[in-house]
């Protein structure tokens, strides 16, 4: 689908674009449609530059770690890619900080252009901040993308009235719920009065708490509606917050 508007609306501006593609997750049958081996992230490369038409992307990603494959295997691929031309730079996606860790050490020997780890992080879920992973990529001066910044929804004006039964919620996040729905929705109520104080929206603030800190160097928040996209993109207007509205979110956040 990106290849088709890619082709017909955004070719013009493919100077300006950063394009990125991740391989991990199945994309085709047997073995090597998933997970971090040479031949997975080699080939997947190769396949999503055909679908896009395009000669190179700007950040290629491991999607996710492979307890099967050698780590220095993964870095080595991902290296060599950039190498042949075909990525300017790579990521890596939900490693964790053990994880991270190691693999930087590869892309250092290697000289690999290393620039991000793509973790779900969102107001609600903190665990990028527990597990230390944070920490370790402004150590190493390089950033995160935050996946699910309004927690599939959770952290916009949708759910103010009460959070439905059948509230799915991504895999990565599940932990957000164990408080349960009436105490959560009682805090989503609390965030929103602090956000409304601010002239801002429940989303706009949620992706402006996450813009506010320099590991953070992007967002990629999921918008089937364009109004929400057009909310979304608002966020950037006002990304800094006072000490005492950060105390407040964190007292809300751990009440
Ligand atoms: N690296 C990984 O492993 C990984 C994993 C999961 C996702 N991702 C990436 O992250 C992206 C975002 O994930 P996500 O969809 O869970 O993100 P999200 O931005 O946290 O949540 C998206 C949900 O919020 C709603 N929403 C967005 N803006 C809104 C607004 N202004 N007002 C009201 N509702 C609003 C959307 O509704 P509508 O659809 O109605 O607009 C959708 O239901 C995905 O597209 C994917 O590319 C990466």
């Amino acid at each position: 689908m990106f290849g088709q508007i890619y082709q017909a609306d955004l070719k013009p501006y493919r100077d300006e674009l950063v394009i990125t593609t991740k391989a991990g997750f199945h994309m085709w049958p047997g073995p090597y449609g998933q997970m971090s081996s040479r031949k997975t992230l080699m080939t997947a490369l190769d396949n999503s530059l055909k679908r896009m038409g395009l000669d190179y992307v700007d950040i290629f990603y491991s999607h996710r770690f492979d307890p099967d494959t050698n780590l220095e295997e993964t870095a080595m691929a991902l290296d060599d890619l950039v190498r042949s031309g075909k990525t300017l730079y790579v990521g890596i996606s939900n490693y964790d900080n053990a994880q991270t860790q190691e693999i930087i050490k590869y892309f250092h020997d290697f000289h690999t252009p290393f620039v991000v780890n793509q973790l779900s992080y969102n107001m609600l879920n903190r665990e990028v901040e527990e597990d230390g992973v944070l920490d370790t990529l402004k150590t190493n001066n390089v950033a995160t993308v935050a996946y699910g910044p309004l927690a599939e929804g959770l952290l916009t004006n949708r759910y103010l009235g009460g959070i439905p039964e059948d509230f799915q919620i991504h895999w990565s996040s599940t932990a957000v719920m164990d408080q349960g729905r009436s105490a959560l929705t009682q805090k989503l109520n609390q965030l929103n009065e602090i956000a409304q104080n601010r002239d801002q929206t429940m989303a706009q603030m949620a992706l402006a708490w996450l813009l506010k800190d320099d590991v953070v160097a992007s967002v990629v928040t999921g918008a089937s509606k364009v109004s929400h996209l057009e909310d979304n993109l608002k966020a950037v207007q006002n990304t800094t917050f006072t000490t005492d509205e950060l105390d407040q979110i964190e007292k809300i956040l751990h009440a």
